[in-house]
């Protein structure tokens, strides 16, 4: 009884808990990385990951917070948590009432191909900063 109690609590962490990309940084990873996105993400996330489609997002964006945050802990535990959403993002594609806006590749690519992929991405130049949204306009009018 005790013990199902104690493993229902903990379940949720478990299962959330998530590994951080093991090859970021890694030189081997970023070459396996830039084949793999020139073979399969290219096409709609731009070539050498710039200037992607306009439906496809930029995806060197995707560290941005990140990488404002001073702090390293706090800015590796940021990281692990955008490694995750690629992962999961990429594992089961983007497909929203039946429209598929990104194919899912957890059937073409490993886990170990993925994550070259992303390594490959954050070894790119940084994307040019956004324009200024309507709130720091806003602001900026008082
Ligand atoms: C057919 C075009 C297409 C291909 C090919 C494609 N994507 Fe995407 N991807 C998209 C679109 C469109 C979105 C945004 C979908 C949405 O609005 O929800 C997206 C979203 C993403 C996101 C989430 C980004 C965010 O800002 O939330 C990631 C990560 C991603 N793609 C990675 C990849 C990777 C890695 C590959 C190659 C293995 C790939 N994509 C191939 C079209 C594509």
């Amino acid at each position: 009884m005790h013990r199902l109690f104690l493993l229902l609590l903990f379940l949720p962490f478990a299962v959330c808990a998530t590994e951080p990309n093991p090859s970021r940084g890694d030189p081997a990873a970023i070459d396996l990385g830039r084949q793999v996105f020139q073979a399969n993400c290219a096409r709609c996330h731009g070539a050498e990951a710039t200037q992607p489609s306009a439906e496809a997002p930029d995806l060197r964006r995707l560290n941005a917070f990140c990488q404002q945050l001073k702090d390293s802990a706090l800015q590796a535990r940021c990281l692990q948590d955008v490694d995750s959403y690629f992962m999961m993002a990429v594992n089961t594609g983007k497909i929203r009432a039946g429209i598929v806006y990104m194919p899912p590749w957890r059937d073409v690519l490993t886990a170990q191909e993925i994550w070259a992929v992303r390594s490959f991405v954050e070894s790119r130049p940084p994307a040019a900063p956004r324009l200024k949204t309507s709130v720091d306009i806003d602001h900026a009018a008082y």
